[in-house]
């Protein structure tokens, strides 16, 4: 499995993934915006045989003086779960943030039960609960809560 940038030709098959994998679903054109607007922080984990195995769609939010990144979505097939593609893709996404954007800290929201991606945002890529606990209420379409974390970055200057 190799982690490379994203080309739009891979958009078809980011979302195929995303279906997959998560509740949370975009239209193709939400895709199209992100890679034409931040090409640099959008990845793909492609297998052998060319299928997408999983992917990190990222962008950039400027508010009041601070850039920041945003990781949109992440995820990897069940099939390819656990061999740390998930680590490196959202390490390349962050290291696009900082050398291209300059971004001051990556932001993201993740369910408050996701066991899994909260191991991986915590103890493996040092992310911390904007406010111990502070969860923006019922965030998800079907009423979950969601944390709300941040990861500083090394990038502004
Ligand atoms: N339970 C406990 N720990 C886990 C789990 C799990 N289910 N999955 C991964 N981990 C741990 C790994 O053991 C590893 O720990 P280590 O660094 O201490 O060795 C660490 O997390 C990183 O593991 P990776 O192999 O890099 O992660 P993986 O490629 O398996 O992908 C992911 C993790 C993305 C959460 C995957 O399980 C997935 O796609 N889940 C469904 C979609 C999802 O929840 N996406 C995130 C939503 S939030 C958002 O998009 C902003």
């Amino acid at each position: 499995v190799c982690i490379r940038p994203a080309v739009v030709a891979d958009l078809l098959q980011m979302q195929r993934c995303n279906l997959m994998c998560l509740p949370e679903n975009y239209q193709l054109k939400y895709y199209f915006y992100h890679a034409l607007s931040w090409p640099q922080l959008l990845y793909v984990a492609e297998d052998y045989d060319g299928t997408i195995v999983g992917y990190v769609l990222a962008k950039i939010e400027e508010e009041a003086s601070e850039t920041h990144g945003h990781i949109t979505s992440l995820a990897v097939a069940r099939s390819h779960r656990k061999l740390g593609l998930a680590t490196k893709l959202m390490t390349a996404a962050h290291a696009g943030m900082e050398d291209t954007f300059a971004a001051h800290y990556a932001s993201l929201h993740v369910r408050a039960s996701n066991r899994g991606a909260l191991h991986l945002y915590m103890d493996t890529l040092g992310y911390e609960y904007v406010a111990l606990c502070d969860r923006e209420a019922q965030y998800y379409a079907d009423g979950e809560d969601a944390f709300d974390m941040r990861k500083p970055l090394a990038g502004f200057k």
